[in-house]
């Protein structure tokens, strides 16, 4: 079982395995045996028969086999003899490599005892293995001035045996140079050391020739070898030398990866292969030396990566150059990083004063900008512009600081935001430059009054308006923002016909709407005049006025009203006079009206609405006259009584009526009878009344005649003035009269008129009034009476005055 072992130790420990082996078998009924390795096939391994204690005949009948678990069965049983043979030649190393033991397991099943058997089965060395190097020849040089006791490690052998069959031992062939010393490692492994042992001389012999022999210690013995050829070298006298001590170059910063900067050169003069140099870097900080590329071969450096002058500008390196020998020279490179202008100028903007008010003054700082550039010189100047149509400057301050300043005042409803750019540029050649916007808000300060966008507004109001009824609107526009925009309108106090103007309108003050307090009556305001005030909501507010003329609009509200005939509220009759020997066309009466409104609201027109003697008067469609139409007959009857209406042309048209008496009579005293007669059943008078009514009828009748001859003469004259203004070729004749007539033509007509006659009968005294200087005093005025006008009259007012005055002296 065990083998023996030339250490004691190791005898040992495999006599207690053993001893253990023993004890644990007969404790458990395990079977060992022991199996050399590469033995034939059907090699006896031990005798089943005799350890299961059965015949060997016996083993079939007890269905005796073995039961494993490996693929590839090892072992077989021989049925006849009873014994347990080898099923194959089996190799130790292939199949437990080096370790020291190699066990195989198997397990027996008697089947109709129902027992299973283990059975362990070692496997044991022999000597099959050779030691073996990797190299039949091994070329070693050595340097001529190598000094005895220098080492040289030379190749282990291989055998993969175990125990004493693996390798043992090497040794060297003789020779006069070279000893061979084995080291033992802690883990039993031996390595071979070639040792010089006297100089050697190159000139004496330049080659050496050894066999290194590596043996184990089986039986037979085994043994390797490999053959070593130690050449000698020739002396390397002389180290490297560079061109130059130091090797200096300059170089941009912006070259590209790998370009070449120097190339150091070292020279060695001994011949071949000792004048051949290897470079290397010697010294150089450990930062820079991945910037750096040293070919080893040619001494070339170049750049590995990007060099950057802002990082670092100057890089100082060793170079050392090595002979095939060891022996070193060195030099030193010395290589300086040149500026470009890469770096574009950096502004930082380190406090920026948004929003500004627009109303700072000029000189107020906007915004502090700090400018850098990390280019050097001329590449690192920056100079700073902002665009000149700004209201913006650039102030250099300290340490690359520059303030941006306002120079002139900023106006916020112009522009509420800037962008300014600021460009700063470095001075190197091409230029680099970079642009940093700067936004900018402008701040409302309350510089805008609120304006109309008129100066004065005109507004027009129908009269009889409901109450409340919004008239107008205006706005106003404030271009500030917010509050300093936010406009409230209102009223400014003024009194009209003595009543304050609030009584009349008011105003929203958020949305400028206008209403009306009152019912306006046209005919007592025809215009109003107002001020509007608009005010902003700023600190202070500010305001803007605007005037309002509101002018009332006429309605046809007001019905003609009848001045003359007028009833005879005092007791008078009231009257008309028309003489029977009167022409047809003669002027009886004239019905005059007015209406307190305007225009064709108070363009009237009269009408025969009724007569008692149907054709006999006629009345003037415009001029309210009333005439005779044919002449008197004596069978007309004395009293004829008419109902005149007179109508405005409103929309729609209001209208009146007033009923005349006419008298006919031949003479004032028929009258006076034909009155009396009329009048003393219908109104009995006193006698007082009777008598004077004679005394005024009698008083009439002679002015009456004095009027009718003055009258005469002047229709003479007046005849004679048209033929003379048609003989001129006055333009105006053809214009009918009725385009005239509005409250001009009233007034026209009441100057005509002014002369006629009207008889009245007052009950205290009975006398001729001319109702002109009433109605002067009414309608007309005394320009238009002394102007004189052609058209209309062709009485002027001198004359009236001396009418009046003669008709007093009658
Ligand atoms: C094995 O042992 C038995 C006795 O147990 C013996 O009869 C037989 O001959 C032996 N076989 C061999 C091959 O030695
Ligand atoms: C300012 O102007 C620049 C260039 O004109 C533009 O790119 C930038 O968007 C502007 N900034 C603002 C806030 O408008
Ligand atoms: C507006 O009118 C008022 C009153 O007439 C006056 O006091 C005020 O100064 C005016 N405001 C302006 C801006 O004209």
């Amino acid at each position: 079982m065990a083998a023996p072992s030339n250490s004691r130790e190791r005898s040992e420990l495999v006599l207690l395995c053993v001893f253990l082996g023993m004890l644990w078998e007969t404790g458990t009924g395990q079977i060992r045996y022991t199996v050399p390795e590469e033995t034939d096939k059907g090699y006896i391994v031990g005798n089943l028969s005799k350890d299961l204690g059965l015949k060997s005949q016996e083993l079939a009948e007890h269905g005796v086999r073995i039961i494993s678990r490996g693929k590839t069965q090892l072992f077989a049983l021989n049925p006849k003899s009873g014994s347990l043979t080898t099923a194959d030649r089996i190799d130790r190393e292939e199949l437990c490599a080096q370790s020291a033991r190699c066990l195989v397991n198997i397990n027996i099943l008697v089947e109709d005892r129902g027992k299973l058997v283990g059975i362990e089965i070692e496997i044991t060395d022999i000597n099959d293995n050779t030691p073996k190097f990797q190299a039949e020849n091994l070329e070693v040089r050595m340097n001529e001035i190598a000094a005895p006791g220098t080492r040289y490690s030379l190749p282990e052998a291989v055998d993969p045996d175990v125990g004493v069959n693996s390798l043992q031992s090497y040794q060297l062939s003789p020779n006069h140079h070279f000893s061979l010393d084995v080291q033992t490692a802690d883990d039993g492994t031996i390595t071979p050391e070639l040792v010089l042992e006297r100089a050697l001389d190159r000139e004496q012999e330049a080659a050496h020739h050894l066999v290194l022999t590596a043996a184990d210690g089986g039986d037979p013995r085994r043994s390797g070898t490999v053959r070593i050829h130690v050449t000698v070298l020739d002396t390397n006298d002389n180290a490297p030398v560079f061109a130059q001590p130091i090797y200096r170059v300059k170089v941009p910063e912006n070259v590209p990866q790998g370009t070449r900067l120097l190339t150091v050169r070292a020279t060695d003069p001994d011949e071949g292969t000792n004048g051949k140099v290897t470079y290397k870097f010697r010294k150089i900080n450990e930062k820079h030396s991945p910037l750096f590329h040293l070919n080893e071969n040619t001494g070339e450096i170049s750049t590995a990566k990007n060099l950057d002058y802002e990082e670092c500008t100057f890089y100082e390196m060793e170079i050392q150059a090595e002979d095939v020998g060891g022996l070193l020279g060195r030099t030193k490179v010395l290589i300086s990083v040149e500026d470009v202008n890469d770096n574009r100028p950096e502004v930082i903007v380190t406090s920026l004063f948004s929003p500004v008010l627009e109303n700072s003054l000029p000189g107020a700082i906007i915004a502090l900008l700090n400018v850098h550039d990390r280019d050097s010189g001329k590449n690192g100047q920056v100079v700073c512009h902002t665009p000149d149509n700004l209201p913006f400057k650039l102030e250099k301050s300290i340490n690359n600081y520059y303030r941006l300043v306002t120079w002139e005042y900023l106006d916020r409803e112009k522009v509420s935001m800037y962008n300014i750019s600021v460009m700063a540029s470095d001075l190197g050649v091409p230029p680099l430059s970079t642009a940093t916007h700067i936004v900018l808000h402008v701040a409302d300060t309350n510089d805008n009054p609120p304006a109309f966008p008129q100066a004065s507004y005109s507004a027009y109001i129908p009269e009889n308006n409901p109450r409340g009824a919004s008239i107008f609107s205006v706005t106003a526009n404030d271009p500030d923002s917010e509050e300093n925009a936010r406009v409230t309108y209102s009223l400014i106090e003024d009194t009209l016909q003595g009543a304050p103007l609030s009584s009349y309108l008011s105003i929203n003050s958020d949305t400028g709407v206008l209403y009306a307090l009152q019912s306006f009556d046209y005919e007592q305001i025809r215009d109003l005049q107002l001020q509007i005030t608009a005010t902003d909501s700023g600190d202070p507010p500010l305001s803007g006025n605007v005037s309002l003329s509101l002018f009332v609009l006429d309605q046809n509200d007001n019905s003609p009203k009848i001045l003359y005939p007028t009833f005879p509220t005092d007791g008078s009759t009231g009257v008309e006079l028309a003489p029977r020997s009167a022409e047809p066309g003669y002027l009886v009466t004239k019905v005059v009206a007015v209406d307190g409104d305007s225009g064709q609201n108070a363009w009237l027109s009269y009408r025969l609405l009724k007569a008692s003697e149907p054709g006999l008067f006629v009345v003037g469609l415009h001029t309210g006259e009333v005439r005779t139409a044919r002449a008197l007959q004596d069978r007309d009857t004395l009293k004829q009584s008419l109902v005149v209406a007179v109508q405005d042309h409103g929309q729609p048209p209001l209208s009146a009526t007033v009923t005349l008496t006419v008298a006919v009579a031949d003479s004032i005293p028929d009258v006076l009878a034909d009155l009396s007669t009329l009048d003393s059943p219908a109104n009995p008078r006193d006698s007082g009344l009777t008598t004077y009514l004679v005394l005024a009828v009698a008083v009439v009748s002679c002015v009456f005649l004095a009027f009718v001859i003055v009258l005469l003469t002047l229709r003479l004259r007046r005849w004679h003035r048209s033929r003379l203004f048609q003989a001129t070729g006055g333009e105006l004749a053809g214009v009918p009269s009725s385009h005239f007539v509005g409250i001009d033509g009233v007034q026209a007509f009441l100057q005509t008129y002014s002369h006629e006659v009207s008889l009245t009968a007052d009950s205290g005294k009975s006398h001729v009034i001319f109702p002109q200087p009433n109605y002067a005093d009414m309608l007309i005025s005394q320009e238009s009476c002394e102007k004189n006008d052609p058209l209309l009259t062709s009485i002027d007012f001198h004359e009236c005055k001396d009418q009046a005055a003669c008709i007093k002296v009658s």
